[in-house]
């Protein structure tokens, strides 16, 4: 399958490694240019490109960058993709330490990745923002492993998040349906299943268990 990345470091470094090496079609771009993804792309065959090209054609686009940096991507990234392109959004909002306050998260309340959302102008699929990046190099296992752990995927494209879960189940995870982007609060930082390394049925519990409240620590 045809995929980009947008974002190269802990989660979209270790992303290209996996993907490429099952046999996928790899895009990836960073913010300084393709030049500089020249170790990457020869450790894993993946193809450095611009961050407006990484989406030409791809039926699942990776945005993996901090957040505070999501309104500095190009406009129209999505517009040379695959019909029904899925896009993963792997973000999370560390005011304090990383991104500074967003007022849409702050002020508005919406979720993480429904201000991402109408950020890069497309839907998303929230996947992997509580996983360790280490994890997805070492931490899959075949179907059926009981040490498998499992990923909350959160989305209101039906079809997309299907796609998605498919893409983690042969990355080596279970998926939980975690309901749609309003719901997506309860896998963002800071919450039970945040980081967890469970199975299905702990994961599970752990979205149930969530509450939506937000600790200073986690506000601008
Ligand atoms: N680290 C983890 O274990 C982990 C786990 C789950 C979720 N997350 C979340 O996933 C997101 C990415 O985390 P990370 O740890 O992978 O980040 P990271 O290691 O800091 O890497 C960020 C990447 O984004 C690129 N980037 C920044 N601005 C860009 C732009 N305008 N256009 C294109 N690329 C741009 C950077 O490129 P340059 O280097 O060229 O600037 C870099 O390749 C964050 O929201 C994070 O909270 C992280």
């Amino acid at each position: 399958m045809k995929i980009g990345i947008i974002g190269a470091g802990n989660i979209g470094g270790n992303l290209t490694r996996r993907l490429t090496a099952l046999g996928h079609d790899v895009s990836v771009a960073n913010s300084r240019g393709p030049e500089t993804l020249k170790e990457l792309a020869e450790e894993t065959g993946a193809t450095p490109v611009r961050a407006a090209e990484a989406a030409r054609g791809a039926e699942i686009v990776v945005v993996t960058v901090p957040l505070k940096a999501v309104p500095d991507l190009p406009s129209g990234l999505f517009d040379g993709a695959a019909e029904g392109v899925a896009v993963i959004d792997t973000g999370n909002y560390y005011p304090r330490r990383r991104d500074g306050r967003i007022a849409g998260i702050e002020d508005e309340g919406l979720t993480e990745s429904r201000w991402t959302e109408r950020a890069i102008g497309h839907p998303v699929i929230k996947a992997f923002n509580g996983t360790y990046a280490q994890d997805i190099l070492d931490r899959h296992r075949p179907a059926g492993d009981p040490d498998r752990m499992a990923l909350p995927v959160a989305g209101d494209d039906e079809a997309a998040k299907r796609k998605v879960r498919a893409l983690i189940d042969e990355l080596g995870f279970d998926t939980v349906d975690a309901g749609g982007i309003d719901d997506s609060w309860r896998q963002q930082p800071d919450t039970p299943v945040y980081g967890l390394r469970g199975g299905t049925e702990a994961v599970t519990r752990a979205l149930a268990e969530a509450s939506p409240e937000r600790k200073p620590e986690f506000r601008g």
